[in-house]
Parts: C-alpha cells; structure tokens; sequence
C-alpha cells in the first residue's frame, strides 16, 4: 500500500511555531518518523506540505488512483476549505484527518471541520503520534 500524508498551511513551521500548543518536533521530524515507521509496516509513504490551497487541491487529484488512503492535517483549511473536502471526494480518496492540537480545547472557530465527517478517523491532541497512530490505522485497513 501507498499512504500519502498531506500537510497544510504554517506547518512548515513547526518546531518553532507556538511550541506549547504545536511542541518542538519539526516537520521534518515528523515525516523522517512516519517513513521509518512506513518501512517497519511495508507501507510506501509520500509526505507533501504546503501553504498553497490549490497545490494541495492538484496534489490530491494526482493522487486519485495512485494511493491507498490519505493522512491529512489541514492545519487552518480545517476550518475554512470547502474546496479541499471536495478535492479528497473528488478523488474517492479515504482518509484520516489529523491534528496535533485538541482542537475542541481551543477557540470556537477551530470546533468545525470541514472534513470531519467524510473521513474514515479524526485524531486530536494527541502531537505527532495522531500521524503515526493514523499510519498504523491504515497499514492494517488496506
Ligand atoms: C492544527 C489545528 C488548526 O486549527 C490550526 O489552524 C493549525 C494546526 C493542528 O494540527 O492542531 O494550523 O491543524
């Protein structure tokens, strides 16, 4: 199986962004602990982040067909990306949505998701173990 894990926007600061709320890892981190962890599961991982709404929305229709499941933290376009859902519907792509924070402890307008309810998980609160806990979710679905 491929897993694709996809994250958005600010994330590429991790490590020094809000290091309460978001800890120290940095995305780097992040990704080299999800590729270790792919190869100990014989899962193929691709890791992709970017700031850009439509990069991730063409990212995600390239995927369509060439991957298993998708990992997707999508950071503020949690709660403001219609075109993002409609990109991983688009692309009959299952998913687990991730975050590192509890978003539900936070304010009122991170409670909603755009994308909560297409997905086949949600994982909050949890830091950078949501991802790896995602991982091994889907290595044993598909
Ligand atoms: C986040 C939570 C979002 O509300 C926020 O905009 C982020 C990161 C998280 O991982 O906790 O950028 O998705």
């Amino acid at each position: 199986p491929h897993i694709a894990v996809l994250h958005g926007p600010n994330l590429n600061m991790l490590g020094t962004r809000e290091p309460t709320v978001y800890g120290h890892e940095t995305l780097d981190d992040i990704n080299t602990s999800l590729l270790t962890l792919g190869q100990a599961l014989n899962v193929e991982v691709s890791c992709l982040q970017s700031n850009a709404e439509h990069v991730l929305i063409d990212h995600i229709h390239s995927l369509r067909g060439h991957c298993s499941a998708v990992i997707i933290n999508p950071a503020a376009y949690t709660h403001t990306s219609v075109a993002i859902r409609d990109a991983l519907a688009a692309a009959e792509l299952p998913f687990v949505e991730v975050h590192l924070s509890n978003v539900h402890q936070r304010e009122a307008f991170r409670h909603h998701s755009y994308f909560s309810d297409l997905a086949l998980a949600v994982i909050c609160g949890m830091g950078s173990e949501g991802y790896r806990a995602a991982l091994r979710f889907l290595s044993q679905k598909f």
